[in-house]
């Protein structure tokens, strides 16, 4: 069910992408190095790309559900300055594409609760809500999800291998409505991981907004500086490439050795006995020289917020197209025509 890039390059016109990030505040080096570097260069192969803003999905985190407008704005523009290119991809949020959304009730009725209960990614997000109960979006919104990727047929689906249960459901649900209406409408998506290492954050643990340990795409190059400054390191002298046994050395290793495209092991021998502190600068550096270009385009493009409304509206528009014609197939073969 996993599909590698380089299936993706022998015949890029087989496949169509779908993915997305939930707006809960900017991306940071973790989104970039982990998927959306990724998404350009299938953009560049030519593969037909739609990226979900998942508007409704994020009602199920509180702290960030008062200004969806502006935090979907926000991610428009972190997936511009990062090269992905409106002309070529489908950039919308799933709250204005109602055919999208109403695909969840037949899809609804294909999946058990238990099913619902039993999604481990699902679990893990209950476990750490800060949330008193558990709302009815939280345990459905796996399903939602298989219709932000099922309305326009996507075949592949660019994630994190926290997302795996959730295409998971996504590929049972085309399985069955396949089945039980006897119509192959939809085609079965697959994941195509990321091969890069994950970063973490600068504390050492997962790289998240919410932490204050993430290095966002837009930060400037002093808040870069200060952020790796402060970032948790170890007192060995002699800098290595060791994951397991010196976790935060070795992610200021990897994040030096990702923005400079060399290997970890290079950049950790060149570092040698220079201690945190040169680690620090070395990262800070190459942070600051690979992202300038990016942090550019963002400022300009962010002083223009009527272009970053019309990149999303005409999105938006192609998608309703699409949801449109796939509501309608599946309201043909449910008979309900
Ligand atoms: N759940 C994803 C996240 O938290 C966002 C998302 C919503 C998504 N719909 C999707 C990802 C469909 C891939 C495909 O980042």
């Amino acid at each position: 069910m996993q599909t590698s890039t380089a299936q993706v390059r022998q015949d890029p016109s087989r496949y169509r992408v779908l993915t997305g990030d939930r707006p809960t505040g900017p991306l940071h080096l973790g989104h970039y190095f982990g998927t959306l570097q990724n998404r350009v260069e299938l953009q560049q192969l030519g593969v037909e790309l739609f990226l979900v803003i998942p508007d409704y999905q994020a009602l199920t985190d509180r702290d960030t559900a008062d200004r969806p407008a502006e935090l979907a704005e926000e991610i428009v523009l972190d997936y511009l300055a990062a090269g992905v290119d409106p002309e070529h991809a489908t950039i919308f949020t799933h709250s204005a594409v109602p055919a999208l959304n109403q695909l969840l009730l037949p899809f609804l009725s294909l999946v058990s609760v238990a099913e619902l209960h039993r999604n481990p990614t699902v679990k893990d997000e209950i476990a750490h809500s800060r949330q008193s109960s558990v709302s009815g979006l939280m345990l459905t919104y796996p399903v939602h999800q298989a219709a932000d990727i099922l309305f326009c047929k996507a075949n592949l689906v660019p994630v994190g291998q926290d997302q795996l249960p959730h295409l998971e459901t996504a590929r049972t649900i085309a399985r069955r409505f396949n089945d039980r209406y006897g119509a192959a409408v939809f085609p079965t998506p697959e994941a195509l991981l990321s091969a890069a290492p994950m970063l973490l954050g600068t504390d050492g643990g997962k790289m998240s907004k919410s932490r204050g340990n993430a290095i966002t795409l837009g930060a400037d190059e002093d808040r870069t500086a200060r952020l790796i400054r402060g970032a948790k390191t170890d007192t060995e002298r002699r800098i290595g490439y060791d994951p397991e046994q010196r976790p935060e050395v070795s992610n200021l290793v990897l994040l030096a050795a990702l923005c400079e495209g060399r290997s970890p092991q290079e950049v950790a021998e060149e570092v040698g006995d220079g201690g945190s502190a040169a680690l620090k600068r070395r990262a800070t550096e190459a942070v600051n020289e690979y992202f300038r270009p990016i942090r550019t385009r963002r400022a300009e493009l962010a002083a223009d917020r009527s272009h970053l409304r019309a990149v999303l509206r005409a999105g938006n528009e192609r998608a309703n197209a699409e949801a449109d014609a796939t509501l309608a197939e599946v309201r043909e073969v449910m008979g309900m025509r």
